[in-house]
């Protein structure tokens, strides 16, 4: 019975992948580049679970996947937990239930993983991490980690600010760091990352650490917060995705202050507002984190499906946008 389900499942996605090809015949789109079709398989189902739609990122990211599916004629089973890990463990269970061929995830946190993914090992099917890490004292629970080094973003945001303070004369530095979600793996490694590269800085102060979930309206109230308790003794604001700092910003400025002047604005994606918004000089400082996975996470489904071994551990190559360089040679960022 359930591989009738699966097959049905298989069969309905390759009509709409027929159907899609039909229409990019009348429609050519030149950016939609398909993959050499050799390395196609319409026979494998990726189940991947997303963690929502809490940033531009988040939605740079589902797009990204879903077109390189589309590319490497992929059968793609989507679920959108929105930001709930319940609905990624059962949506985990629904694809063993479906028997897809291999797993993917992006969790939300990284604690609480382990008996779904025994589950999933238990039914030999591979799971791939996506963009984030999990936490588990078990061996052999997934195949490999595709996703930013956030610890070198936390880095390079901490270098550039030594950088900027040591250009503007500095003394002393206050810091308020707006964080991702509570033990998520870019809100632990971007903070460590962070405080690692400032620690022989007797000038900075992190004033405070608060926790801003990623999402903009939580950018704002903790601000308002932030501003309400520090007021102009605020030299930085560190924030942990550009969704956060976009929604700092407006309060900063509401309460007399000019962003990027009167305050450093240091931001982590790379999102084409908040580049517009650096361009504006509003913001500082972004740190890349690139949403763009989904042809790394194909290739490694591919290759898992066929019994290959594949590398632990992917991180792709991010770079730096900051007021130091000339903003005006960065090409649109699709996200
Ligand atoms: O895990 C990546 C982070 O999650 C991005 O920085 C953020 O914007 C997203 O929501």
């Amino acid at each position: 019975m359930d591989k009738q389900i699966r097959r049905r499942f298989v069969k309905r996605l390759k009509g709409l992948t027929i159907l899609v090809s039909c229409l990019s015949l009348i429609f050519p789109v030149s950016a939609c580049k398909k993959n050499d079709s050799s390395q196609n398989d319409p026979n494998l189902l990726l189940g991947f679970s997303q963690i929502g739609s809490e940033s531009a990122w988040r939605i740079g990211n589902t797009n990204d996947i879903e077109q390189q599916a589309e590319n490497y004629g992929i059968s793609l089973m989507f679920e959108n937990a929105n930001q709930k890990q319940e609905n990624q463990i059962a949506a985990i269970r629904r694809f063993i239930a479906y028997k897809v061929d291999v797993i993917a995830f992006s969790p939300i946190v990284e604690d609480g993983w382990d008996n779904v993914l025994t589950e999933a090992k238990d039914a030999g099917i591979p799971v791939i991490l996506v963009d984030r890490d999990i936490s588990t004292e078990k061996e052999g629970l997934t195949t490999c980690l595709i996703g930013a080094d956030f610890y070198k973003e936390g880095m390079m945001a901490g270098e550039y600010l030594i950088r900027k303070a040591d250009a503007l004369g500095l003394d002393h530095v206050n810091i308020v760091e707006i964080t991702g979600t509570d033990n998520s793996t870019p809100m632990r490694q971007r903070q460590a990352g962070f405080a690692d590269a400032i620690a022989g800085d007797e000038r900075m102060q992190i004033l405070e650490s608060i926790d801003g979930d990623f999402l903009k309206s939580r950018g704002a109230e903790c601000m308002r917060s932030l501003l309400e308790k520090y007021g102009d003794e605020i030299d930085v604001v560190y924030s942990h995705n550009d969704e956060m700092t976009l929604g700092a910003l407006p309060e900063i400025e509401k309460a007399g202050f000019v962003p990027g002047k009167d305050m450093i604005i240091i931001s982590i994606d790379g999102g084409q507002e908040a580049i517009d918004v650096l361009k504006e000089g509003k913001i500082n400082c972004v740190v890349e984190c690139t949403p763009k996975l989904g042809k790394e996470l194909m290739e490694t489904a591919l290759k898992l499906k066929k019994g290959e071994t594949v590398e632990e551990v992917i991180h792709p190559v991010e770079q730096i946008f900051s007021d130091e360089q000339d903003l005006s040679k960065i090409e649109p960022r699709g996200y």
